[in-house]
């Protein structure tokens, strides 16, 4: 099983247009050891030759000249994209949609019906679509294995997690499963990713399939709750956010310690205000003393 990681940040990617934060600005002086990060996305495949988006970012073009398996160049239009499945209807996982209208065919689409609700109604993403290539929608099923067609060497499987719905939503702030999933992902030989760039709260079947997998993929938004409210950037945490912060009690570091010592451990969906993005800081040599990886835009798991 491939997994590239297509985008590394959360929403704004790194850095954010119109962010002077000491990572952003820091970045575009050139006085921090960064790397710059598009928004959130992965891209999974068995063989090579047929992906899965997980996302559809607002980068997602650029994320394509990037990683030349996902143009195959087979036919005069072409693609080796064969489905996307979306985790959230958040703006930076859905918003890439749009940039892939010149589809031949419509688009393969999983998500829960939460999530096809707020692209039909909030943000009638879906309904604008219909007037391009459109979209075969299909419902994701919550708690049972699943497969894709083109990827059938890979079993899938969703599960509802806390985290939020998007600001558009009717149901921000109050979210119901299936707002938010999380997903594993197993192969043939039984090795297995748990994929949640948004992960507010561990939950007890969040954390089975968390201990179950041999790699985990998760939220790293926000280094601390109030990182934002501090800098003066946002009024929200990261808990009201849907972002389980790192640090402190309770946090992901404390969480992905008692994993096992053999699980891989890589944070993901990092927002520009994160000061672990700076490789030389000091909560990135925290990350490092904890045998948890940073994800950045290129890197490739092979779980
Ligand atoms: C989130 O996960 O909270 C998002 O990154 C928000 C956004 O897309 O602006
Ligand atoms: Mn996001
Ligand atoms: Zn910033």
């Amino acid at each position: 099983m491939r997994i590239r990681v297509l985008g590394s940040a959360a929403g704004g990617g790194f850095p954010q247009w119109n962010c002077n934060c000491p990572r952003c600005d820091g970045l575009r002086r050139g006085t921090i050891r960064a790397l710059a990060r598009t928004q959130s996305s992965i891209a999974v495949s068995d063989n090579g030759e047929r992906w899965v988006l997980f996302n559809a970012s607002p980068d997602v073009l650029q994320q394509i000249r990037s990683f030349p398996a996902l143009q195959p160049g087979r036919a005069l239009r072409d693609t080796a994209i064969a489905a996307i499945v979306l985790i959230d209807a958040q703006i930076d996982h859905t918003t890439g949609l749009y940039m892939l209208r010149e589809h031949r065919q419509p688009l393969q689409l999983w998500c829960t019906r939460q999530v096809y609700e707020d692209l039909t109604r909030g943000n009638p993403l879906l309904k604008l679509l219909e007037h391009y290539c459109g979209v075969n929608w299909h419902e994701l099923p919550l708690g049972e294995d699943f497969q894709l067609p083109g990827l059938e060497g890979l079993r899938f499987a969703a599960l509802p997690l806390l985290s939020n719905a998007p600001p558009y939503s009717p149901r921000r702030d109050q979210p119901q499963p299936g707002d938010n999933i999380g997903i594993t992902i197993r192969n043939n030989s039984g090795r297995s990713l748990f994929y949640a760039p948004g992960l507010g709260q561990m939950e007890a079947h969040v954390w089975a399939a968390m201990q179950a997998a041999d790699c985990v993929l998760v939220d790293g938004t926000l280094w601390t709750d109030d990182e934002m409210i501090r800098l003066g950037v946002s009024q929200k945490s990261s808990r009201a956010m849907g972002h389980l912060p790192q640090s402190g009690e309770g946090g992901m570091i404390e969480w992905l310690d008692r994993l096992p010592r053999t699980t891989r451990k890589v944070l993901i969906h990092i927002n520009n205000t994160n000061p672990i993005l700076d490789e030389d800081s000091a909560e990135r040599a925290t990350l490092a003393a904890h045998g948890i990886e940073v994800a950045f835009d290129g890197m490739e798991i092979s779980p």
